[in-house]
């Protein structure tokens, strides 16, 4: 290791992490805000185009005659397809540059420096988008600055979180941030709702102006918190790696726990780096897709199963509702107010999230993405037959009781996803890389989430408008049909990480296929495969260690 002393492990795979404390727990907690960034830039931009105020200061039509509101507009009192679009698709481009530039960003100044730059990019950004007033540039480049510190944070809080959380935990902590996710979704849904009918530019600075919160509490509290250690790892700084070891599991310095955590961290790296060395930067890059295609364990398979399983989390459909649940609940007839479900569907993703905290760690990744999978592909069809053999809109009066089962089963979509989907495509994305392509690993699969995102976001409207495919409920049968592929991506290509350490994870993906992972027990320490190891003699409780 470059600049630091040989550091003496374990040979004992339970010794290998400190138990957990809770100032461990936390730290993962506040790190998990950064999901807030996620969802409420993603949650305030619908309910901003339908406002009356925004469209007027746009379009420069004149209001429709009152008494009117933002759900009852005129179908011609509304911006063009084209301007709606750029203006939501704008944010995904810079998510997706943001997400793949942040990877190499966060390896040379860390993970920490890199999300506090992803908060000011981002507050940058936001002062683009409400300081010049119908000026549409600068606010599409408002949303492309803010989306780029969007995709910084998005994908390295999940290297950060997935470095510095506990093994045992590691998976219902990285889900707290699809918590925050839902929250903040939920949040820009409420500001909205509150501001959307005031004829003044507060009616969209207000909810844009409310996230330079977020950016001030993360970017101002990450000061506090210690740097990533497989990040001083590394570099090399077995000084600072210890230290912030050591602060990360809430233990002295010179704990066992410490050094032999950091053994592993340090044997694991120097064996992938013999394995696939990289020099320059363009070969660092194409180390991500070194190795066969055939075997679990190379870094292309990594990279083909993290940018897969991102795709496969946006193919569930669950946008379709977040995105478009307004105007598609308008067309089911019998809804008086469409906004009020759209909130309730919401309310749903918060509320059944925290169940994944649980089942995440107790039934493991791989074995709740089959079943919210299954569960998912169900609810989506019956959804989609529902509406073909029981037409609502059509009927004189609607169906009133065809309408409140798919409302029902849409709920149950969206739970299915909640406690499955939304959180474990996260935390496996996390668990997945090894060291040395984990930060450019993790930001390709958070910039292949951005990207199927916008795709979906593009293509949605020609499914479901009145001019177009006008599919109705039967665009069910696309989401579930999509939904079935991510189930069978899942089963055939995600293996169980649950309990293990990131270093483990390597072993075990080397030594298993996915269908055989959930039964894996570490049996070797990485430590003692490259023979740095001290041995340790038990003396009735006390642990004496010697020198190999
Ligand atoms: C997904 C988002 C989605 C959100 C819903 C996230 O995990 O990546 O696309 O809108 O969950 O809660």
């Amino acid at each position: 290791m470059p600049g630091g002393a040989v550091v003496l492990g374990t040979t004992d795979t339970d010794r290998i992490e400190a138990p957990v404390t809770l100032k461990t727990y936390l730290m993962c907690v506040f790190a998990a805000f950064g999901g807030i960034f996620f969802g409420y830039d993603t949650g305030w931009m619908g309910g901003v185009l339908g406002m009356p105020y925004f469209i007027q200061m746009y379009t420069h039509k004149p209001y429709p005659p009152e008494p009117f509101d933002a759900a009852h507009l005129p179908a011609d009192f509304a911006l063009p397809a084209w301007e709606k679009s750029l203006m939501t698709s704008i944010l995904s481009a810079g998510t997706f540059f943001g997400a793949l530039v942040a990877g190499d960003i966060a390896d040379v100044v860390g993970r920490r420096p890199t999300i506090i730059m992803g908060c000011v990019i981002f507050a940058v950004g936001c002062i683009l988008e409400i300081a010049p007033k119908d000026a549409l540039a600068a606010f599409v480049i408002g949303r492309l600055v803010a989306g780029g510190g969007v995709g910084f944070i998005s994908a390295i809080i999940i290297l950060y979180m997935s470095e510095i959380a506990p093994k045992k935990v590691r998976g219902a902590l990285v889900s707290g941030y699809q918590f925050c996710i839902t929250i903040g979704i939920l949040l820009a849904n409420c500001v909205v709702y509150a501001t959307q009918d005031r004829l003044d530019t507060g009616s969209y600075r207000i909810p844009i102006g409310v996230q330079f919160l977020w950016s001030i509490i993360l970017g101002f509290g990450l000061f506090f918190l210690p740097e990533s250690p497989r990040f001083w790892a590394r570099k090399g700084d077995i000084e600072k790696a210890t230290v912030a070891l050591a602060t990360v599991r809430d233990q002295p310095r010179d704990s066992d726990y410490v050094q032999d955590e950091l053994a592993e961290i340090i044997a694991n790296l120097e064996f992938e780096r013999a394995h696939i060395p990289s020099s320059g930067y363009v070969s660092s890059w194409l180390a991500c897709f070194k190795g066969s295609l055939f075997d679990g364990s190379s870094n292309v398979r990594r990279t083909i199963v993290g940018t897969g399983l991102q795709c496969a989390q946006q193919f569930t459909g669950i946008n379709f509702i977040f995105y478009f649940g307004t105007s598609f609940f308008q067309t089911l007839g019998t809804i008086d107010n469409p906004f009020l479900i759209a909130l309730i569907t919401t309310l749903v993703n918060v509320l059944s999230t925290p169940i994944s905290f649980y089942i995440i760690e107790k039934y493991g990744r791989r074995r709740i993405l089959l079943i919210g999978g299954t569960s998912m592909v169900i609810c989506q069809f019956i959804v989609a037959i529902v509406g073909t053999a029981a037409p609502h809109a059509q009927v004189p009066g609607g169906n009133p009781p065809a309408v409140k089962a798919e409302i029902a089963l849409i709920c149950l979509n969206i739970a299915s996803f909640a406690t499955t989907w939304g959180p474990a495509a996260w935390v496996v994305v996390g668990e997945l890389f090894p060291l040395p392509i984990r930060s450019r690993g993790v930001g390709m699969s958070t910039a292949s989430n951005w990207f199927w995102n916008c795709i979906i976001g593009v293509i949605t409207p020609y499914f479901v408008s009145a001019d177009k495919l006008n599919l109705g409920p039967k665009v069910f049968f696309i989401w579930g049909s999509t939904a079935m592929l991510s189930t069978l991506f899942a089963y055939f290509f995600v293996s169980e990480t649950k309990g293990l350490s990131l270093e483990q994870v390597d072993q075990m993906l080397a030594e298993t296929t996915p269908r055989t992972s959930s039964g894996w027990k570490p049996h070797t320490t990485w430590a003692s495969a490259e023979g740095k190891v001290h041995d340790k003699v038990e003396h009735e409780g006390s642990v004496e260690k010697v020198e190999a």
